[in-house]
C-alpha cells in the first residue's frame, strides 16, 4: 500500500503510515518561482494508495496539490486511490445561500471524483450531508470520542458547552460518553468575521466548563462563549475542537478572554493539536 502525505498533512501522514506499519512514500512538492505547483511521486508504485491531505488554510494550494497527486496516481494505473481529507475545506459552502453563489463543496467533490479518487474518508465534516455530494463512497468519521477521552482524563465532572445549536450534537455526544452535563448557547452569524451570542443562564458557577465545536476559524464564536461562561463564574474554561483552522490571531483572541486551555486534534497541524486522529483513520483503513 502506497501511503502519501500531502504538504498539509505531513506529520499526520507519517503517523498514519506508522499505525499501518507501512512506509510513507516520498513526495516532492514545491512551487515554481511564479507560484505554480510541481509534484513528483518517487515511491514504488503499488496497486493501492492512501493519500492524506487536509484541504484547509491555504485551501486552494492544498486542493491543487491533492488533485495533482490523485490524477498522477490514476495515470500510473493504480486500482484504488483512497483519499483521506481530515479537514474538508469549503465544507461550509455546501448549498446556495444566495442566488448565483458557487456550491463550492459540491464542485470540489466532483473534481475529486473526476481526478480519480475511489473513496473519501473525512473527519467531522461540517455537515453530514456532505457525504451525499459524492457518487463514490464517502465516510464521515467522528473524533469526538478522542476529545471525550482527553477531557475525561483532565477534568473532573465538567459541563460541556456547545457555543451554538449546530454544536449541540457534539456536546451531547461527549457528555454522553463522560456521563456529565451539557448545555448550549444561541448564536447568530452576522458576517464571516462577526457573530452574536445571546446571553443565557448557565449553571457553571465554580465549575469547570469545556466548550466544544467542530471548527475554530476566526475564534469569534469561542470568544463570545468564553466571555459568557466567565460572567457566570466558571472556575476553569477549556475549549476543544476537532479542526483548528485558527485564522490569524484567533488563538490570542481566545486566550485573552481568560480561557485556560485550547485542545484540538491534528486534522490541521497547529500549536494546540494535542490529540492525534491517526489511530482513528488507520483503524478505519485496516477494517477496510
Ligand atoms: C459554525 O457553524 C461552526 O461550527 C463554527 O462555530 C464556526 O465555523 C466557527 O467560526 P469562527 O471561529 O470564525 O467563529
Amino acid at each position: 500500500m502506497l501511503i502519501i502525505g500531502g504538504s498539509a498533512s505531513q506529520k499526520l501522514g507519517a503517523l498514519i503510515a506508522k499505525e499501518l506499519d507501512e512506509t510513507l512514500c516520498p513526495l516532492e512538492s514545491r512551487k515554481f518561482p511564479d507560484g505554480e505547483r510541481y509534484i513528483r511521486i518517487t515511491g514504488e508504485i503499488d496497486s493501492e494508495a492512501v493519500v492524506i491531505q487536509s484541504t484547509g488554510y491555504p485551501q486552494d494550494q492544498n486542493l491543487m496539490e491533492l488533485f495533482f497527486i490523485i490524477k498522477t496516481l490514476k495515470s500510473l494505473d493504480l486500482e484504488t486511490i483512497k483519499v483521506v481529507i481530515p479537514y474538508f475545506g469549503y465544507g461550509r459552502q455546501e448549498k446556495r445561500f444566495k442566488s448565483g453563489e458557487a456550491i463550492s463543496a459540491q464542485i470540489i467533490a466532483e473534481m475529486l471524483e473526476a481526478a480519480g479518487a475511489s473513496e473519501i474518508i473525512s473527519i467531522n465534516l461540517h455537515e453530514d450531508g456532505l457525504c451525499d455530494l459524492f457518487n463514490i463512497t464517502a465516510h464521515n468519521l467522528s473524533a469526538m470520542p478522542l476529545l471525550a477521552k482527553y477531557i475525561g482524563e483532565k477534568f473532573e465532572d465538567p459541563v460541556i458547552v456547545a457555543p451554538d445549536k449546530g454544536a449541540l450534537g457534539f456536546a451531547r455526544e461527549i457528555a454522553g460518553i463522560l456521563s456529565c452535563e451539557h448545555d448550549y448557547m444561541e448564536k447568530t452569524r452576522i458576517s464571516p468575521e462577526k457573530v452574536e451570542t445571546k446571553p443565557k443562564n448557565l449553571d457553571v458557577e465554580e465549575r469547570e466548563a469545556v466548550i466544544i465545536d467542530d471548527i475554530i476559524s476566526t475564534g469569534g464564536t469561542i470568544v463570545n462563549a468564553s466571555r459568557i461562561l466567565r460572567k457566570h463564574g466558571a472556575s476553569k474554561i477549556a475549549v476543544s475542537c476537532v479542526h483548528p483552522v485558527l485564522v490569524e490571531d484567533a488563538l490570542l483572541k481566545i486566550f485573552s478572554t481568560g480561557v485556560d486551555e485550547v485542545i484540538a486534534t491534528d486534522t490541521l497541524q497547529s500549536d494546540v493539536s494535542t490529540i492525534s486522529v491517526a489511530p482513528l483513520i488507520a483503524n478505519f483503513i485496516k477494517k477496510g
